[in-house]
């Protein structure tokens, strides 16, 4: 097996030999449909390797990936440190049973990432397997702490599909289809959108008049009509909005909406599914917002690809009563192994900083390609978290579904795998490692698609 890996050609460059889905790739997709139960599927793409930044499909396609899996192999594909790391761990244990027994590479992992998530104080980590299982986690630490059963979320939020943390989602009504009632006791409140007001859709407010509307929708009308202040635990709340469409809020909604919970003995869950582990140029989104949540939930990139989830969380939330939470595979050895690593990279190859340095220019490069084309109505997003809203009209802002819809398309067809996120835009989240040439190489392959779209 290893010699054939040494056969392989590198992968390093785009290179579309057959439009997808190709022959081998068509066949693939036709029994996914008849043995895997319908799931989500938005591009006819079958993978059969990556390497950093390129992924190859059945029929020897090469593309260059900004989409990362969804924010989840932030260290690109197949990382050697990764795999050093999970091979190493591979081979003396996989698993023991982190319900009852302990294992040192778990502690590691767990004062890993206490070391690096923000927040002054001591703090503890449950490990997941998912994001979903994290927002689960999340919601029972605040009532455990706080002893009180109502949350507030936030339309257009994203936390997972089980029946806990689905009746926080609010990114898309097919989640919600037939499910009702999820969890009882949550309601959500508008997301600071300075794009696309909720207040206020055609005109124009300062941001901090748009922070202080959301903080004062809450405050003033749900916390004073309907939702008692003392039965509030918490706030889940993205520090980015992800799935609801890559939406940044104005730079003060975090702090104040910390100092709300602060002032009714309510937490602050902040989701960090989608933003942690470097994504923004930070370790996670929320130091860019100088908040210190009591709750961190995070998964995807946390492993780099290896199922893994986390909520960190301070200290003094601790059940502090076995037996009240935990499970199976959380902390898996192998999981844990590939978090140090992921960790460890991070650190030692300064992505932090890549991913701040390639992301401004990355941002730059999407303003130009703005203003040649009309139909992206804004270019937003911190760091490597990027994306570009489609419109019909610059003024009316309406969302441009199916133009969109086309470019995914069409960037697959020239070669750039990029994913949908929201009503109309489009997400780039390239590893935490690419180049400057990389980035030259997905622009120059996405205004190929934009063009090819009308
Ligand atoms: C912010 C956020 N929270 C939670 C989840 C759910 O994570 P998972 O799919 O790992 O359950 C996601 C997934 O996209 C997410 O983006």
């Amino acid at each position: 097996m290893m010699k054939d890996m040494e056969k392989t050609e590198k992968l390093n460059s785009i290179s579309i030999k057959v439009t997808p889905p190709g022959p081998r790739a068509r066949k693939i997709i036709q029994d996914d449909e008849k043995y895997m139960v319908t799931s989500t599927k938005s591009l006819p793409i079958v993978a059969e390797r990556g390497e950093g930044a390129f992924i190859q499909d059945v029929d020897g396609n090469v593309y260059l990936d900004f989409s990362t899996g969804i924010s989840v192999t932030n260290l690109g594909h197949v990382n050697p440190h990764v795999t050093e790391a999970v091979e190493k761990q591979l081979h003396k244990l996989w698993h023991f049973a982190g319900t009852d027994f302990y294992y040192k590479i778990q502690v590691d992992a767990a004062r890993a990432l206490e070391s690096v998530a923000p927040g002054s104080f001591q703090k503890k980590v449950f490990f997941t397997n998912s994001g979903t299982e994290s927002t689960e986690a999340a919601i029972k630490i605040a009532k455990a702490h706080t002893g009180k059963q109502q949350f507030i979320g936030f339309i257009g939020g994203f936390h997972g599909r089980s029946q806990g943390a689905l009746s926080f989602t609010a990114s898309r009504p097919i989640h919600h289809k037939g499910f009702f009632p999820s969890m009882p006791g949550v309601e959500h409140a508008p997301y600071p959108n300075p794009y696309r007001n909720p207040f206020n859709i055609d005109g124009y407010e300062e941001p901090d008049e748009l922070e202080d509307r959301v903080i004062d929708f809450i405050d003033r009308y749900m916390l004073r009509t309907y939702l008692p202040r003392e039965n509030l635990a918490g706030f889940l709340v993205e520090p980015i909005q992800g799935e609801g469409g890559y939406i940044v809020p104005p730079k003060n909604f975090h702090r104040k909406l910390r100092k709300l919970a602060d002032e009714n003995n309510a937490v602050v869950i902040m989701d960090e599914v989608q933003t942690g582990m470097g994504r923004t140029g930070k370790f996670f989104a929320s130091e860019h917002f100088g908040v210190e949540p009591e709750i961190i939930g995070l998964a995807k990139a946390i492993a780099n690809g290896v199922p893994m989830g986390a909520i960190v969380i301070k200290d003094s939330l601790d059940f502090r009563e076995a037996g009240l939470h935990s499970n199976t595979f959380g902390g898996n050895l192998l999981a844990s192994a590939a978090a140090v690593a992921v960790i460890d990279t991070i650190k030692t190859e300064n992505l932090l900083e890549n991913a701040t340095k390639q992301g401004d220019y990355f941002k730059k490069r999407l303003l130009e390609l703005q203003e040649k084309h009309d139909v992206i109505g804004d270019v937003r997003g911190i760091g490597l978290m990027l994306a570009v809203d489609f419109v019909k009209d610059r003024k009316t802002k309406e969302p441009a579904t199916k133009y969109r819809d086309t470019v995914e398309l069409k960037a697959l067809e020239n070669g750039l795998i990029v994913l949908a996120a929201g009503l109309s835009a489009i997400r780039l989240i390239p590893a935490l490692n690419i180049t400057r040439d990389q980035i030259d190489m997905g622009v120059e392959a996405l205004e190929k698609a934009i063009v090819a779209s009308h």
